[in-house]
């Protein structure tokens, strides 16, 4: 049994809030501690449960992991990092926990994780990845789930990646910063989190250049130190907030956020009438009530490109919106588990392959849904918003791996929302 969250419309939201450090920083920045023996301080950490587990594992694996509640930050003393095999246990609860398959190889020689399974969006594959490692020298083995990687030396390499793979440019960028010679990776992956991840890595002594580009330069180091890093704010969390507003015809303003990485929420919320503007301290989100939020055709690519991980946000603000939207999800395969549930509260959504065909209507209606992962669910919890009567929202662990008790922001603001315990 999992918690419900019960929401009821109330009409705009209203006020600030202040958006947490990035889940897809964190989650890599931690995998990378593992390179080195000396302790790290990880600031403006968010208190997710998908953290959590990856604390989990790591303490599996002999690293300590310690909160310090008043500074919120996050010391990892990977020291005794002692043990090559990732726990199922840990592995099948997070994919980004196999991120730590590069600083393990590199630190220890070797290392057995769990192969992630398939998940809710799609089948994820991590061929990439293991590309990348098997030219840094690895020896690459497959058996019975498990894939294990070992090396006496990691030697760098000039690796293509068929696609700019997040997860793969991370783990290649980590282990090859303890390679012997230069790696050079092209057609890598772009997100404000790569460059992050960079700089976590070049803070503690790492040689990388070029990340944020699509070729990235690694020259190896035989050691990296201990840092003190602070992650950069969540786009996504910070997306959420914008659609809230966008969604509910509110005024919300953001603190803690990095304007450049939402341009291309920004740019598509003004395309539907959202006035999106900089403050001194963040972004204001409003809607003119004298303007209508109209319809708009969006497809999901790589950053800088629209994110595959606001496409269920989006769809619960086109649902509503006047005219016909197409939504168009490049990225994943899978990744429109939220239609049915929307479709039960009334909305009007035809899947046709990779896209999702929306006319908008004028209001949804609560009903009983279900959250089938993260963002789906975020997008539900979004569109009850504004729905006519009650939303009953079950599957609410998959919302907390990504957001700090968004029902307790968004009541901030002036929502309706209550959890009730299973
Ligand atoms: C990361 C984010 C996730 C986001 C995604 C795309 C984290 C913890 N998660 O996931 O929130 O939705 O980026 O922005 O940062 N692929 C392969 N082979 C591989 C690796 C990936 O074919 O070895 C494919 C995937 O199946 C998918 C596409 O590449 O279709 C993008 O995946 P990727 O960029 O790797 O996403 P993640 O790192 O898993």
């Amino acid at each position: 049994m999992s918690d419900k969250f019960i929401i009821n419309p109330t009409g705009p939201l209203r006020g600030d809030v202040y958006i947490s450090g990035a889940k897809n920083a964190v989650l890599p920045v931690l995998a990378a501690t593992l390179l080195t023996g000396q302790d790290c301080v990880v600031q403006n950490v968010p208190r997710l449960s998908d953290v959590e587990s990856m604390c989990g594992l790591l303490a599996s694996l002999g690293a300590g992991t310690q909160w310090d509640a008043a500074s919120g930050s996050l010391i990892v003393r990977a020291g005794g990092l002692n043990l090559c095999e990732a726990a199922y246990e840990w592995v099948g609860k997070l994919r980004a926990s196999f991120l730590v398959i590069g600083p393990m190889l590199a630190r220890l020689g070797r290392a057995k994780v769990p192969l992630p399974g398939g998940c809710a969006i799609g089948s994820r594959p991590v061929d990439l990845h293991l590309k990348g490692l098997a030219a840094l020298g690895a020896d690459i083995d497959h058996t019975h789930g498990y894939i294990s990687v070992s090396a006496k030396k990691l030697t760098g390499a000039k690796i293509y990646l068929d696609f700019p793979s997040v997860g793969a440019t991370e783990s290649i960028m980590m282990a090859a910063s303890l390679a012997e010679g230069q790696t050079i990776m092209e057609n890598c992956a772009v997100e404000p989190e790569i460059v992050d991840l960079a700089n976590f890595l070049n803070a503690a002594g790492a040689d990388i250049r070029g990340a944020g580009t699509d070729t990235v330069k690694i020259n190896g180091t035989r050691e990296l130190r201990g840092v003190d890093h602070t992650v950069i704010p969540d786009r996504i969390e910070a997306g959420t907030f914008m659609v809230a507003a966008a969604l509910t015809r509110g005024d919300i303003h953001l603190t803690n956020v990095m304007a450049d990485h939402l341009k291309p929420v920004t740019a598509k919320l003004k395309e539907v009438n959202i006035h999106v503007t900089e403050t001194e301290t963040g972004l204001r989100v409003y809607h003119d009530p004298s303007q209508e939020v109209i319809a708009a055709d969006i497809k999901t690519l790589p950053y800088p490109g629209f994110p595959t991980d606001m496409q269920s946000l989006f769809m619960s603000l086109m649902a509503t919106a006047q005219g016909t939207s197409i939504i168009t999800e490049t990225v994943f395969e899978n990744r429109f588990m939220q239609v049915g549930e929307l479709k039960r509260m009334g909305a009007d959504i035809k899947i046709e392959s990779r896209s999702a065909v929306i006319e908008g209507v004028r209001r949804l209606a609560g009903a009983q849904v279900q959250a089938s992962d993260l963002r789906a669910g975020a997008g539900l919890m979004l569109a009850a918003l504004t729905a006519e009567g009650t939303t009953e929202l079950s599957g609410t662990e998959h919302i907390d791996r990504g957001y700090c008790a968004l029902e307790t922001q968004l009541n901030q603001l002036g929502a309706d929302i209550k959890r009730v315990i299973a």
